[in-house]
């Protein structure tokens, strides 16, 4: 599976296997979580085996079942575009995890925050989580809002990269499926930016990292 495979196999996954992810798969999440957080300078941790997390009445009001390891997305209150840079580097694990066969969903809301056991220090915050493991189904596809409600630029006007990196921005995960984005072409350079809603920003990094891998142009 590629890149792109990836990005339109991608669903969101509740419910795990209880099976433990196999060695060199955590070997192989581990070194890229420790490249992103040396390019980004996040705390991107991988806890394995803490059930508790996902333990609480929201998380089975999510319908998250056998939820034993998570990616806990973490960096310092100081860092600017904080939240952004959780998105853009969540996704690249998520759509790696992917192409591993693993399954993933991104949580804000419906966890234990409380009993989550990240490692972080009062000047640390932790922004949200990525459930992983292997899933008792691939997900489903959803609903996305028309190209025309999300670009300013008629289809027939794209360039081919731009439409493949609005195609993949139009699969990116985004809180409540909201979609609260508008992309941009100015002076040859594709602009994303984020509307309203909630967990906007963390939403913007995602999609900025699923348009700039299928289109392979760097988004501002
Ligand atoms: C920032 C963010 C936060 C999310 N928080 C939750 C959550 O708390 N609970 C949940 O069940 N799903 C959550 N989701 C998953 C979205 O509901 C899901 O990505 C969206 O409906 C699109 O579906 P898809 O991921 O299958 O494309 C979240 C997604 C994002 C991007």
């Amino acid at each position: 599976m590629d890149i792109n495979e990836a990005i339109v196999n991608r669903h969101s996954v509740r419910q795990y296997k209880d099976e433990p992810i196999a060695p060199e798969q955590i070997a192989a999440l581990e070194a890229l979580i420790r490249e992103c957080n040396e390019e980004s300078g996040l705390r991107i941790q991988l806890i394995q085996d803490d059930p508790d997390c996902f333990k609480s009445f929201l998380a089975s009001y999510g319908k998250f079942k056998n939820v034993r390891n998570y990616i806990a997305l973490v960096g310092p209150k100081s860092m600017e575009d904080l939240d952004e840079k959780c998105g853009y580097y969540g996704q690249k694990i998520v759509l790696e995890a992917q192409m591993m066969g693993l399954n993933t969903c991104w949580v804000g809301g419906t966890y234990a925050k409380g009993k989550c056991s990240a490692e972080r220090t009062a000047e640390e915050r932790l922004v949200c989580v990525i459930s992983i493991g292997y899933g008792q189904t691939q997900g489903t596809e959803r609903k996305t809002k028309p190209m025309s409600k999300l670009c300013d630029l008629p289809e027939s006007e794209m360039p081919e990269w731009f439409k493949e990196g609005v195609k993949a921005a139009m699969l990116a995960p985004t809180a409540i499926n909201q979609q609260s984005f508008r992309i941009s072409l100015e002076d040859g350079e594709p602009v994303i930016t984020a509307g309203r809603g909630v967990m906007i920003k963390i939403d913007l990094g995602i999609v900025k990292y699923n348009f700039e891998a299928a289109s392979g142009h760097k988004c501002r």
